[in-house]
């Protein structure tokens, strides 16, 4: 087993264990310990990751951005007037700003995220500018069952879904996601940014940048530990460990401990031992065929694919399959 018994001096188990507090038990309870990147995302999670997407080195969120503004036109013709946009995991809503400035008349906005309050702030930050747009921020884990309200017409509905994220899903998680984003999108698109294989140094680099903020953001969810559950990890105790595993052509994300050390988590003992890792993200990378052929099995029909110059990152125009006819 890997829990040691609690010493008499342990405190009592935390009154509010809560989802957090069962998952990283549990995580640090099995081998190899992984734990759901979701928890990365506190106040101060999202701040270190909105610092992240503007580093030298994280070229993923300025690629991206630089292909939205080269195909906006093209995005908005293949959409048409009026359209309803629905963006999974919207974070802090800056790359739709650049979609809605070049839809013709977009119906309304329904960004969905997990992080209630973040969600909140940042719809009612874009309604200031969009004071005309319906903004109906959803908050809901997109990556199980999608509950939408019903499509708001005339135009078609299009699902946003920037930033790669969909590469911190295991692939089969991915297709999952796929198949349930193109029944919700019946009739419509999905704008999907992915990023690519490429030159592991790249890839190194983006994920170790030289000031560190990455590391904070990885140790972050240390800090958040002791915080809310009262844990007593000594974040600079564990090592921010990333690199590409290229069988599996994803980034992994680890929290390395550099010696061998106890932790205490809600009353219970664990013990890593040098070395050790809790395994804390993926970030898959696909190549364009690759997510094309993913999105097929998933019922969508890949009408375009875009690269930039480096061939660093893909957006994608996803085809939903069509509306079903009732006759
Ligand atoms: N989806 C992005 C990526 O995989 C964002 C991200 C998730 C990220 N977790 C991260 C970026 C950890 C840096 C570190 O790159």
């Amino acid at each position: 087993m890997n829990a040691v018994t609690p010493e008499p001096t342990a405190p009592p188990v935390a009154a509010a264990c809560d989802a957090f507090a069962r998952d990283l038990l549990a995580a640090l309870a099995t081998r190899p310990r992984r734990i759901a990147p979701k928890y990365f995302y506190d106040a101060a999670g999202s701040r270190l990751f909105d610092r992240i997407c503007e580093l030298p080195e994280y070229y993923l969120t300025r690629t991206e951005l630089t292909l939205l503004q080269a195909r906006r036109t093209e995005i908005a013709e293949r959409i048409g007037p009026q359209a309803e946009i629905i963006e999974f995991g919207a974070g802090s809503l800056h790359k739709v700003r650049l979609l809605l400035a070049a839809l013709d008349g977009p119906a309304a906005y329904r960004p969905i995220d997990i992080s209630g309050p973040f969600l909140r702030d940042a719809a009612s930050a874009l309604q200031r500018d969009w004071p005309h747009l319906p903004v109906q921020p959803i908050v809901a884990d997109y990556t199980q069952a999608l509950q939408l309200p019903p499509h708001r017409g005339p135009g078609r509905r299009l699902g946003f879904f920037p930033g790669s994220t969909i590469g911190n899903l295991a692939p089969e998680a991915a297709l999952d996601f796929l198949r349930r984003a193109a029944a919700v999108l019946r009739g419509g698109a999905l704008l999907l940014g992915v990023d690519l294989v490429k030159d592991p140094s790249v890839l190194h680099a983006a994920y170790n940048d030289a000031e560190g903020v990455t590391a904070a953001f990885n140790r972050n969810l240390l800090v958040r530990a002791n915080r809310e559950l009262g844990a007593d990890f000594q974040p600079d105790q564990f090592a921010h460990s990333a690199f590409y595993n290229a069988p599996l052509q994803r980034i992994e994300m680890h929290l390395m401990s550099r010696r061998r050390q106890q932790v205490q988590v809600c009353g219970e003992r664990f013990e890593f031992a040098a070395g050790e890792t809790l395994h804390t993200e993926n970030s898959h990378k696909y190549t364009i065929e690759g997510m094309q052929a993913l999105a097929r099995r998933a019922g969508f029909t890949p009408l375009a694919a875009w690269t930039d110059a480096n061939r660093w990152f893909g957006l994608h125009w996803l085809q939903a399959p069509a509306m079903e006819t009732s006759a």
